[in-house]
């Protein structure tokens, strides 16, 4: 627990895992919190029994907060999630009854980009095998055909998903003299396609014709396994695939039959279908480069978006609109239980 004076008008607000405590400190200045400090998730039945009698919960993507987990807290009145994904929510539940729900979106985009061409630089030049061999002490010398990779510069790059995220990935995709396609629901604006040389195609044309595709949808029913036996038999044998937006996008299974057989060339995941556990055989592949969700992991983005769910609890439970709102319709109408609507929530 944090130092703070209690009252009786002071929410409570659970912190179901480690965050910054300078976040904690905010939350402090307005709340009662009870803040888990240990580095794990709690169980689904210790979530459910620190969140009765909470106003508030700051939860992570490791947390599941359903229908039957608000049905249990009827206290509730916002849950702050640190993460700009959110499919850890059940929105539309939270939506009927009446609990705000909030994320962070914006402030990891760069960061995550960033980190997709980490994956796409290291996957294409098997960069982490090589080091491995290095390591190993197996290495007696340079050699004219050691560790071929495939170059990245002049590529045609394939991006699904031209989101706040996949548009970072295509603008740093210029210094490496690449075309650029994507695909997704909606087109982009034609100035904003000019801008970063992007071409839309259907997603059958990316599959086909990018040497490396990556992935940059939200997780949706539509959206599970985007990629699976299908698609990977469309893409080229020298294709690289890339997945920093959630796991379920890929059939993992499925990826990892595709690897090994060679129809594509290699993969590097940041996400994985039943996180924290790899699907069988994932690991053992040498043409993968795995790493444990950390896409937004810098130290000023991950800083940036844990005070930013602090804010967003404050701002909730102190009678402003939380600046990252996921269902205003809360504040209206049959939805509005608790929130008392200030003017300029309205
Ligand atoms: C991280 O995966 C996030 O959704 O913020």
């Amino acid at each position: 627990m944090h130092a703070q004076r209690s009252g009786p008008l002071r929410p409570k607000v659970l912190i179901t895992r480690k965050i910054f405590e300078e976040s904690i400190a905010h939350l402090a200045r307005h709340c009662d919190v009870d803040a888990n400090q240990r580095d794990v998730p709690l169980t689904p039945h210790e979530l459910i029994r620190k969140l009765q009698g909470k106003q508030g919960a700051i939860t992570l993507l490791t947390d599941t907060i359903s229908d039957a987990v608000l049905a249990r807290c009827p206290d509730l009145k916002i849950v702050s999630n640190v993460a700009v994904g959110f499919n850890n929510l059940d929105v539309k539940a939270a939506t009927e009854r009446g609990v705000m729900m909030t994320n962070t979106p914006g402030v990891l985009d760069d960061t995550t980009a960033d980190f997709t061409w980490c994956l796409i630089l290291a996957a294409s030049r098997g960069l982490v095998d090589a080091d491995r061999y290095f390591r190993s002490g197996r290495w007696k010398g340079w050699g004219l055909m050691q560790f071929l990779g495939r170059d990245i510069h002049g590529k045609t790059l394939g991006i699904c998903g031209l989101g706040r995220i996949g548009r970072r990935v295509a603008k740093r995709a210029k210094g490496f003299d690449m075309r650029v396609l994507y695909t997704g629901r909606t087109r982009a604006p034609e100035k904003l396609e000019r801008e970063l040389g992007a071409a839309f195609v259907d997603k059958r044309t990316l599959l086909k014709e990018s040497d490396i595709v990556t992935l940059h949808v939200p997780l949706t029913p539509d959206t599970t396994h985007y990629i699976s036996t299908a698609e990977l038999t469309l893409m080229k044998p020298t294709a690289v695939l890339v997945n920093t937006s959630r796991g379920p996008v890929v059939d993992e299974k499925a990826l990892v039959r595709a690897l090994r057989e060679g129809r594509i060339a290699s993969a590097g995941l940041d996400v994985y279908e039943r996180e924290p556990r790899p699907a069988s055989g994932l690991t053992r592949l040498k043409n993968v480069v795995l790493a444990p969700h950390i896409g937004s992991a810098s130290m000023e983005t991950r800083l940036r978006m844990s005070n930013m769910a602090a804010e967003n609890c404050v701002a909730g439970l102190t009678g402003r609109r939380p600046p990252n709102l996921l269902n205003p319709q809360v504040l209206k109408g049959k939805y509005k239980r608790f929130t008392k609507v200030t003017p300029e929530q309205k």
